[in-house]
């Protein structure tokens, strides 16, 4: 399986619950290694150009005040089929349909704050990761 890797938020109603850890404690578990992370307050302005794609969707000004009401945790998972493993333990955006054990279904409320982000495909993840993060921010594989 190819190695991959993949952009994640921590969502600021995460961060309030104060559960970084216990959310990249699952990453590690999976088998999912963070080669970028930091911790950023977004702007309107970020949040619109990072969620463009839904910017005809009703939800979308909803979506944006809420990523700019609180720092978030952005980080770049490596693994493994990392894509969809890291979309699996994150669980179905709303979490009422997510699995048990997954991050929505344990800690977020709604499918307005629903924790965490993780990129849907190949393309995505890229353009997610050259978004917020430059080349020289991405370490190599530890091993
Ligand atoms: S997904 O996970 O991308 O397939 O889900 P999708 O339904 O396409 O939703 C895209 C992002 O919009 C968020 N979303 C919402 N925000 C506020 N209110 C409502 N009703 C709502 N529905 C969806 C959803 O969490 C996705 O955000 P990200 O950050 O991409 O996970």
């Amino acid at each position: 399986m190819a190695i991959e890797r993949t952009f994640s938020i921590i969502k600021p109603d995460a961060v309030a619950k104060n559960v970084i850890g216990e959310i990249y404690s699952r990453f590690e578990k999976s088998g999912l290694r963070i080669v970028a992370a930091k911790m950023v307050h977004l702007t309107q302005a970020q949040a619109e150009g990072f969620y463009a794609v839904h910017k005809e969707r009703p939800f979308f000004k909803d979506l944006v005040s809420f990523m700019i009401s609180g720092p978030v945790m952005m980080q770049v998972l490596e693994g493994e089929n990392a894509i969809a493993l890291n979309r699996e333990i994150m669980g179905a955006t709303n979490p009422k349909d997510a699995a048990l054990g997954t991050i929505r279904a344990d800690f977020a409320s709604s499918i307005d704050e629903n924790a965490v982000h993780g990129s849907d495909g190949q393309d995505t993840a890229k353009e997610e990761i050259a978004f917020f993060f430059s080349d020289n921010e991405l370490c190599a594989r530890t091993r």
